[in-house]
């Protein structure tokens, strides 16, 4: 008799679920069937009652049926929330190549900014910093450049408009601006390098940026040499560019460097035979040199004579150029990833 019922209710449920359209009659068909205050809860309770061998039947029957309808509801849910899905629009091509993650890495600038700190560093140098926007003294007057020199005009300056005083700004012109900042507080022997952005009110093109980095290298001690120097710099550039270079220096003009030279290094396009790219001179011109002005000392708040060094500047940026043979200096801060990325 119960066994019947239940059989009843399963055919009678099944029968309703199927005509269940939508979530809300499927919570009521949820409760008419399967719910606290439905038939089939109701004889459950009656189960207990039974004399042993039915209660044992109709209870297996009576799990069976629960485990049926439940069965039953979970697969009309999942009907329910597939249909109104457009299965068209949501396949998935599986043959579709996989999307690669772009990851980050450091500019081309960066990089040889590093490069060249390793090398230095593994000769016992320090590496030092100062300031981007600078006082006129430290780019200017404390390097010896006189008041209305010319000198000054060969590296053409972004001027801060505010004025402190009488005391005037600007977007440092070079990193020798950091020499007599490194110098007043430290006393020699030191060996140290200055990588840095500068600034220069220029016009550009594609070998004339208006800012970029330079290089500078500065060693003091009791008996340096421009022989040290040209050692120091053969080293550093065979380092660099990985096979043997060597310097070549002409005579030449720094407001603080006493002599001053510039410098080449061998083309690397052509080895010294000469080609386009060094006019068919066999050498490159690199940057700017000399034995520090005993003026420049003085700014510091050394004594006259006490000591003697060389200092060396360059442009980084040309250096990043030269070695991954880039013919468009603007392109390094464009900010342009195509451009960035292939380094
Ligand atoms: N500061 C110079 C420039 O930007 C380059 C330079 C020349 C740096 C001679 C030096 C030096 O340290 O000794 O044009």
């Amino acid at each position: 008799m119960m066994l019947e019922r239940l059989n009843a209710i399963k055919t009678e449920a099944l029968e309703k679920l199927a005509l269940v359209k939508d979530e809300a009659a499927l919570r009521t068909w949820e409760n008419t069937y399967l719910g606290r205050k439905s038939e089939f809860n109701s004889l459950l309770k009656g189960v207990k009652e039974l004399p042993d061998e039915e209660r044992k039947q109709v209870g297996a029957q009576s799990n069976a049926l629960k485990q049926a309808l439940y069965a039953a509801l979970e697969a009309a849910r999942g009907a329910l929330a597939d249909s109104g899905r457009d299965w068209e629009v949501e396949r998935i091509d599986v043959t579709l190549p996989g999307q690669g993650h772009m990851t980050g890495h450091l500019h081309p600038i960066t990089q040889i900014e590093h490069e060249i700190e390793d090398i230095f560093t593994s000769m016992g140098f320090g590496i030092a910093d100062g300031p981007e926007v600078e006082s006129e003294w430290f780019n200017f007057d404390a390097l010896n450049f006189p008041p209305d020199h010319p000198a000054r005009d060969m590296q053409d300056a972004f001027w801060l408009e505010k004025q402190w005083g009488k005391k005037k700004y600007l977007p440092r012109t070079h990193t020798s601006s950091v020499q007599v900042r490194y110098m007043q507080t430290h006393t020699p022997p030191f060996q140290i390098i200055i990588p840095g952005r500068i600034f220069r009110n220029e016009a550009t093109d594609a070998s004339h940026e208006h800012t970029f980095h330079q290089f500078e290298c500065l060693v003091v001690g009791d008996k340096v040499s421009v022989a040290n120097f040209k050692h120091l710099a053969e080293t550093f550039f065979t380092a660099f560019f990985d096979k043997k270079i060597e310097v070549r220096l002409r005579p030449s003009f720094f407001p603080f460097t006493e002599p001053s030279f510039e410098f080449d290094v061998n083309c690397l396009l052509c080895n010294g035979v000469g080609c386009p790219v060094c006019k068919g001179t066999g050498w490159l011109e690199i940057g700017g040199a000399g034995m520090v002005h005993q003026n420049v000392f003085e700014s510091a708040g050394y004594k006259r004579n006490e000591y003697q060094g060389f200092a060396w500047g360059f442009g980084l940026t040309r250096l990043a150029m030269m070695k991954y043979k880039i013919t468009d200096i603007r392109l390094l801060m464009s900010g342009d990833l195509r451009f960035t990325q292939q380094f």
